[in-house]
């Protein structure tokens, strides 16, 4: 007998998730680095992939930093035994500062307020690591003025109960090549990054995203907080794979049924497709309560059989219908891949997130919590 040129569906909706792909990533992002740290960002569960398999790959693969958007977020990270730095981005109530102290997270600060109930929260034997942000033009958070950015440190080094660990400042335009405000914000944050290395020797400088890595040396500093690009997902939009990065994420389900539709028989909420000629649909148990948006109906293609298949009709809840041709080989129980590679072919993040006018990111952190994250076999 011989081997089906397709592995079997490994159920209804399947994210498989390959650790060794993060880490393959991850070394590629280090390597550009070069001296300066690679931060894995593992926010919103790994963007999708599941944040301590992304994290404990991300250090397999030279990261020696994770960061999260939330005091949860890193709590969770330690719960399942994560020892590296971890850095909380996100904006913090009282009772989530807390939280990300106790999970002995770093914090960011823009605020002399802020960095004074740090102060309180923590203490002389486990000081609370403050990362200073000077908001150059992102208008989210930190201070637009250096001059709070500099009252801010100057406060957490003279706290004893507080440690002047970090500046940094986050990006806008990184990822649009064109742009040239991603020069503009390293000119705003350079002068104070240099005063700050002066005054707080082993103060870490921090401003790049993904595509501030790739893009360009000056951005570096002393460490790069890498997110999508780490999941070999482009942070340009375009092909992952022309930049060395590896997907490590792909969607499966399978086919629940095949059925014969006649000319002008319709599939689906609405009747949005109508069958042009005689032909076989395959459907598949998964939709957008899964994550596969419904902006997808008569849109996207799935791949079965190794060969791409339209999806037709109205994306729903639980199902998807997939045209497969008359006379169709395609079977029931055949697995069918709606991100990732079937034989020749592959349909990426990126080709759904351009149909969805969306990025790349959106599609795999939309990915539900009803799909169970598994390895990928080897
Ligand atoms: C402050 C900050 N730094 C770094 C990142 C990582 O960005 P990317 O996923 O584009 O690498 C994010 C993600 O949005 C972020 O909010």
């Amino acid at each position: 007998m011989t081997a089906p040129a397709v592995a079997a569906a490994p159920g209804r909706a399947t994210a498989y998730v390959d650790p060794v792909a993060i880490e393959r990533n991850c070394a590629l992002l280090k390597g550009r680095l070069e001296a300066a740290d690679l931060c894995a960002v593992v926010k919103a569960d790994g963007y999708g992939h599941g944040a301590t398999t992304a994290g404990t790959a991300a250090v397999a693969g030279g990261a020696t930093w994770l960061a999260v958007a939330t005091a949860a977020e890193a709590a969770d990270l330690r719960r399942d035994g994560v020892g590296e730095r971890i850095l909380v981005m996100g904006a913090l109530t009282r009772a989530e500062l807390g939280l990300a102290l106790e999970a002995d997270a770093d914090v960011v600060a823009w605020r002399t307020g802020f960095a004074r109930l740090a102060g309180e929260l923590a203490s002389a034997a486990r000081p609370a690591r403050l990362h200073v942000k000077l908001d150059t033009g992102m208008g989210r958070l930190g201070t637009r003025d250096p001059d709070e950015a500099r009252q801010v440190a100057a406060l957490a080094h003279a706290a004893e109960t507080l440690e002047m660990a970090g500046l940094m400042t986050h990006l806008a335009t990184a990822d649009d090549r064109e742009s040239r405000f991603f020069d503009e914000q390293l000119r705003r944050f350079t002068p104070l990054a240099e005063e700050f290395r002066r005054l707080y020797p082993g103060c870490l400088v921090h401003a790049a995203n993904s595509a501030a890595v790739l893009r360009s040396r000056a951005a570096h500093f002393d460490m790069g907080r890498c997110g999508i690009a780490i999941y070999g997902l482009d942070p340009f939009g375009e092909d992952a794979a022309a930049r060395g990065l590896e997907p490590a994420l792909s969607l499966h389900s399978y086919v629940a049924d095949v059925k014969e539709l006649d000319r002008g028989d319709t599939v689906g909420y609405g009747r949005t497709w109508v069958a042009p000629a005689a032909t076989c649909v395959a459907v598949l148990p998964i939709g957008y309560g899964d994550g596969y948006r419904r902006g997808l109906s008569n849109a996207a293609d799935v791949l079965i059989g190794g060969r791409r298949r339209p999806v037709v009709g109205t994306v729903s809840m639980d199902n998807i219908a997939v045209d497969v041709g008359p006379r169709t080989d395609v079977r029931a129980g055949d697995r069918a891949t709606l991100i990732g590679a079937q034989g020749g072919e592959r349909v990426s993040a990126e080709e759904l997130a351009r149909i969805l006018n969306t990025i790349n990111y959106e599609v795999t952190c939309g990915i539900s919590p009803r799909v169970p994250r598994v390895p990928a076999p080897g």
